[in-house]
């Protein structure tokens, strides 16, 4: 059994990037569970906050359910055709302290993410390409889910509403899940 954590990078209670981390929870393939993990209540990372007091409990929790997963999935939202900069806060913090490296080195990690425009995350996702690589992790690149329209891909209380999509998140998470569970 392999397991996944997931983090949505948007704090909005109506995200559509949470709510298509919580419909890949519902559609992942035997023998792989998707855990979602948040990234609510992280500081605003502070030099001098690190040197007087360390990681926040909220940081070290986080990095002990990663450190102990067999993946991570990214789920991404776009700013100004970047990464969010409360996600980028998130990782910055994970990637400190004496168990950043079991967090993050060799880590097999995936990027999704979701947009009500028409580019469903291209920029932001790529945005993420030169984090995942400074970090040492094991990104997986055989598949891409960028969701466009979010607006009608979900409906109101966030179920997922599109058949397409979700055929296409499910072979995401098939592959994805091979990729964890494999050597
Ligand atoms: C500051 C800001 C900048 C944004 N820039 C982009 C953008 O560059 N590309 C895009 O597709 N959507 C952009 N959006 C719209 C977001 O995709 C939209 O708010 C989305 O719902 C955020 O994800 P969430 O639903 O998971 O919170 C931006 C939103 C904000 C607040």
């Amino acid at each position: 059994m392999s397991t996944i954590i997931g983090i949505s990078g948007s704090l909005r209670s109506k995200s559509y990037n949470s709510a298509l981390l919580r419909a890949a929870a519902q559609l992942m393939p035997a023998g792989v569970t998707l855990e979602i993990a948040s990234i609510k209540g992280i500081p605003l990372y502070d030099g001098d906050l690190e040197e007087q007091q360390g990681l926040p409990t909220v940081v070290t929790a986080l990095q002990d359910r990663i450190a102990q997963a067999d993946g991570l999935l990214l789920v991404t939202p776009e700013y100004n055709n970047s990464i969010p900069g409360v996600f980028k806060n998130a990782i910055d913090w994970l990637s400190r302290g004496d168990n950043a490296k079991k967090v993050f080195l060799n880590r097999r990690v995936a990027l999704i993410g979701a947009s009500p425009g028409g580019f469903g995350t291209i920029l932001s996702q790529q945005a993420w390409l030169q984090v995942l690589r400074t970090l040492q992790t094991r990104p997986w690149f055989e598949g891409r889910l960028q969701v466009s329209r979010a607006g009608s891909v979900f409906d109101a209380n966030g179920e997922l509403i599109d058949d397409k999509i979700r055929a296409q998140l499910k072979d995401f998470l098939h592959g994805f899940g091979n990729f964890v569970g494999g050597a």
